[in-house]
């Protein structure tokens, strides 16, 4: 970041120039991380679909590749997904020289194999560890009779009891998931829908199915993620998930709220309103689910005044399932091991204050663009407390209130559990009326304190409650000069312990 990119995260992947929206085809393959993702090498709006590539070796430090698949006359390349054929099931590699290979969305326009306007899986694979990608002579792999025009969001894994490859996509406008299974990534066959629970909102879009590891066993069970827009939680998009069972053919969900239930209670897996078409790596170490998502919406995602780039991806994170009290599974988020041990790598400012009804500020130590901060919070008599990050100096005089201040608010109430962001002062927000103000998420104390780890980076928030495994996710466009950091108390006493880092350049 610098005063020319004011809004360039440190330790997040943006492309250095143009539009960027979901990840796609995310691969470890000896060490190396690839992402590649929806990418608009002409422009810095939403077009000309295909997919970028970058590269990594700790998830936070990315190295931008040349374009791996470029959009055609023919069709556009939609989201999808990598895996490297290690067996070479599909003989498009060899066990030596492993292919990667791609199942994507051909969106098709003039000249193609399907009517203008249709959506149909394809395959693409690279024998040279995905700098440059060859198209399957038999596209698309995949259609639907009709053609749809809706018909996209390939996700593949292995299905290691029954020994197949398993894909799962959506017919997005009918709110339905469709499994299907193959032994060798070219042919696929149907195995079954899932749909009829849950938020539908406008469209289903990104469906994954893989096995989350339950905390504190060794069993793993089933999730289904699945992106709706509009009608996430915080306004327009968000993601959703099922937990359930899958007996090598149908997922089943288990407590899935019905289509007309209030939006909280369904599940969530994110409670901000920039957190969207995340997709699990393939192979992970440990074999572990790390979630990496796109942090947009596209509420107002094409209106977003970062320029020469726009989009960026959330930091990669960690999927577990919690038994909570009722004993229902619920899904927990945190920064993956191997980002959080570079983020934290940094020496560490700490400091310690009690607030009663007024503000503190935090002073230099704190007062970074972007830094991970972990803050331990005693609510105590306080009726509200929090933090006030990225603030103009005027408003945090000690003693003052918080009121009316600029900057990113992060709030806890008692007596509602909620905690929740506000970034209706936090800078530039007039770009469009869908960029709403708060979102929040419940979040019971735990020994009357609440944990949060704070991921702050230029234009953007994560701010995980590692106790509940929830986080919120949110954009915000501050001003560059703004950096100040305070913390409030409204209505009593409040006591923070906080440790402060700044992100390793
Ligand atoms: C999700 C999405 C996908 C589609 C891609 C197009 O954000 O709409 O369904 O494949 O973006 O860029």
């Amino acid at each position: 970041p610098s005063a020319a990119e004011p809004w360039r995260p440190a330790a997040h992947l943006t492309p250095s120039k143009n539009w960027m929206n979901d990840p796609n085809g995310l691969v470890n393959e000896n060490g190396t991380y690839h992402a590649f993702y929806q990418y608009n090498p002409k422009g810095n709006d939403w077009g000309n679909m295909s997919w970028g590539h970058s590269t990594s070796t700790d998830l936070v430090h990315w190295t931008e590749e040349s374009v791996a698949m470029e959009a055609t006359d023919t069709e556009e390349i939609f989201s999808g997904s990598i895996v490297v054929d290690a067996d070479n099931t599909s003989g498009l590699g060899s066990k030596d020289e492993p292919a990667m290979v791609a199942l994507y969305t051909s969106a098709y326009k003039d000249n193609a194999p399907l009517p203008k306007g249709s959506q149909a899986q394809s395959v693409a694979y690279s024998l040279d560890h995905g700098r440059t990608w060859k198209k399957h002579r038999d596209n698309p792999v995949l259609n639907l009779e009709p053609a749809s025009p809706n018909f996209r969001d390939p996700k593949v894994t292995w299905y290691e009891p029954g020994q197949y490859w398993v894909m799962t996509t959506v017919v997005a406008d009918d709110h339905v998931v469709k499994l299907y299974k193959s032994t060798d990534l070219l042919h696929w066959d149907f195995l079954s829908d899932f749909s009829g629970v849950g938020a539908q909102g406008g469209l289903w879009e990104m469906p994954e199915l893989l096995e989350v590891p339950v905390e504190g066993s060794t069993e793993r069970r089933w999730v289904m993620l699945v992106s709706i827009n509009p009608g996430g939680i915080a306004g327009g998009s968000g993601m959703q998930y099922f937990t359930g069972d899958f007996d090598g053919v149908t997922f089943r969900s288990e407590g899935a709220a019905p289509p007309d239930a209030p939006l909280q209670d369904h599940q969530w897996v994110d409670y901000g309103a920039d957190f969207y078409a995340a997709t699990t790596i393939s192979a992970a170490p440990g074999g572990k689910p790390v979630l990496f998502g796109w942090m947009g919406n596209w509420d107002y995602a094409q209106k977003m005044p970062t320029t020469p780039w726009r989009g960026a991806m959330a930091i990669p994170r960690e999927l577990t399932l919690s038994t909570d009290d009722g004993g229902k599974p619920a899904l927990r988020s945190s920064i993956a091991s191997v980002p959080a041990a570079v983020l934290s790598s940094e020496p560490a400012s700490e400091r310690r204050l009690e607030v009663d009804d007024g503000s503190q500020p935090l002073g230099e130590a704190f007062s970074s663009r972007s830094q991970l901060l972990d803050v331990e919070l005693k609510p105590d008599g306080a009726a509200e407390a929090g933090i006030v990050l990225r603030g103009s100096a005027a408003g945090s005089a000690p003693g003052g209130s918080t009121e009316g201040q600029d900057g990113l608010r992060i709030s806890y109430q008692p007596h509602s559990g909620n905690l929740r962001i506000d970034r209706s002062a936090a800078g530039t927000a007039n770009f469009s009326a869908k960029f709403s103000p708060y979102h929040g998420a419940k979040v019971p104390l735990v020994d009357g304190k609440l944990k949060l780890r704070i991921l702050l980076d230029s234009s953007s928030v994560e701010v995980f409650a590692p106790d509940q495994g929830v986080v919120i996710t949110d954009l915000f466009l501050p001003k560059w000069a703004d950096t100040d950091a305070s913390v409030f108390s409204d209505g009593g006493n409040a006591g923070f312990t906080l440790t402060g880092r700044n992100l390793p350049a």
